[in-house]
């Protein structure tokens, strides 16, 4: 599938909502699956990376009952069987293009009673897992990778609490590590190196885990039973980032999203617009499934360059793809430092990004850790690929509304592994994109 973009002759408006957020629905299957009794899941996101964490906790003996709402959002009923309720596997867990389930389940795999094996795409099997499999290990785990990469076997194991000073600022394997140690004895103390997003320490202790965490060091201990779920699963920021940036750059547009979650973990993105010059009207905060969320509305503005580095860049981590988009409107030199995670992403967003807006006369200067754009400059109409990166082929979409003429993204299926209905959520607010075969 490809999607054909013509620039963008009048402005975007409208009111929409993006589906829901992507860590939170990966999350809430995996912890409801271990919980005592059956959790209630409402706006679950069914993308194509948290269906395989949906497959992956069904074939593991555990029953889902799925409510299709709309193709944005399913409600779920996941029949939790507790802790060690989870049935062995027949075959390895196909974890798809999903990091997240990957590195989560092998902190709750490390902790069964039967041995698993976790695999995925070509993709995926390029991506680095020693950065959890080290700590679990230093818990007892016992897993074994060929160099350090998918697929991960994981054999029964005795775990033990331990304190561990993370070396990077990740979500994923802070995750990893605190879903392993709800099997562990005693006390897992994790000391972050950045401010990472929280959704896993918030969802354990909606569901009365024993743990709390307090600038930068979390504190679980293991063993207590979990409560079942009840929540509604709030519109992902990260997905809502496209239409937000596509209205910021389109001139005289107007858009408002409504029911973005707004967990501050999340909004590096808010906070790097505004400081290129954005402005944005945040109305109707509330809390959902624990969570802060609000309607947000995105106008036009001149933007001007920004510096970026340090604690804002792990908030944002995801959005650097459109942050791209917004600096190539931007008067002046942005510059991004601090971001070498970008380079371990679902592909390289920092090398691949330069080479498909090279194609679009872009120049994206690429550092070890990040990238500078002078903007403002009207990208050329061209033929780019996503490489199979959801946020690629987004952003890539985005830039083709700016451009002189058209452009088609190839290889574009893969949009749902994060936002199904992308292209028909721009189409709403008026913009010129289509499918095409
Ligand atoms: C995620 C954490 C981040 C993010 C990813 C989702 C999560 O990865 O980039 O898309 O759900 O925990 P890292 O933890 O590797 O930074």
């Amino acid at each position: 599938m490809k999607i054909l973009v013509r620039p963008q002759k009048t402005p975007l408006t409208g009111t929409i909502t993006v589906p829901g957020d992507k860590s939170i629905s990966h999350r809430a299957v995996m912890l409801a699956a271990i919980a005592n009794g059956r959790s209630h899941i409402r706006n679950w996101l069914p993308a194509g990376d948290t269906l395989a964490t949906l497959a992956g906790i069904q074939s593991l003996g555990i029953q889902i009952e799925i409510d299709k709402k709309s193709p944005q959002a399913w409600d779920l009923q996941i029949e939790g069987k507790g802790l060690y309720g989870l049935q062995a596997p027949s075959s390895p867990l196909d974890c798809r293009n999903a990091g997240t389930f990957m590195r989560l389940m092998a902190g709750i795999l490390a902790g069964q009673s039967f041995p698993s094996v976790l695999d995925g795409s070509g993709q995926l099997r390029k991506r680095p897992m020693r950065r959890i499999i080290d700590p679990l290990q230093q818990m007892g785990a016992n897993i074994t990778a060929q160099d350090g990469k998918a697929p991960l076997s994981i054999q029964p194991a005795e775990l033990q609490g331990f304190e561990y000073q993370m070396t990077i600022a990740s979500a994923q394997v802070k995750s990893a590590v605190l879903l392993a140690g709800l099997y562990a004895r005693g006390m897992t103390c994790i000391v972050e190196a950045g401010p990472s997003r929280d959704h896993t320490e918030r969802m354990l202790a909606a569901m009365n885990a024993d743990i709390i965490w307090r600038d930068g060091v979390v504190e679980l201990n293991g063993g207590r039973e979990l409560w079942p779920l009840d929540l509604t699963v709030p519109g992902d920021i990260s997905s809502a980032a496209f239409p937000m940036v596509a209205a910021a750059i389109v001139p005289h547009s107007q858009i408002t999203i409504q029911n973005v979650g707004l967990n501050e973990t999340r909004t590096g993105l808010l906070d790097m617009l505004r400081m290129m010059g954005a402005s944005f009207t945040i109305e109707n905060e509330r809390t959902t499934g624990g969570e802060p969320a609000a309607d947000l509305t995105v106008r036009f503005d001149e933007l001007h360059a920004a510096d970026i580095s340090g604690e804002v860049v792990v908030r944002g981590i995801d959005e650097f793809p459109i942050l791209t988009v917004a600096a190539t409107q931007a008067a002046g030199e942005t510059t991004v430092h601090d971001a070498a995670e970008l380079r371990v992403k679902e592909v390289d967003r920092i090398g691949v990004l330069a080479a498909e807006l090279r194609k679009m006369a872009v120049t994206m200067t690429e550092h070890p850790d990040g990238f500078t754009i002078v903007g403002p400059l009207r990208p050329y109409s061209a033929e780019v690929d996503s490489h199979d990166d959801h946020r690629l082929g987004m952003a890539l979409a985005v830039a083709g509304l700016v451009t002189h003429g058209e452009t088609m993204i190839h290889d574009a299926g893969c949009v749902s592994d994060s936002f199904p209905g992308f292209v028909e959520t721009m189409q709403a607010l008026g913009a010129r994109m289509e499918w095409v075969e």
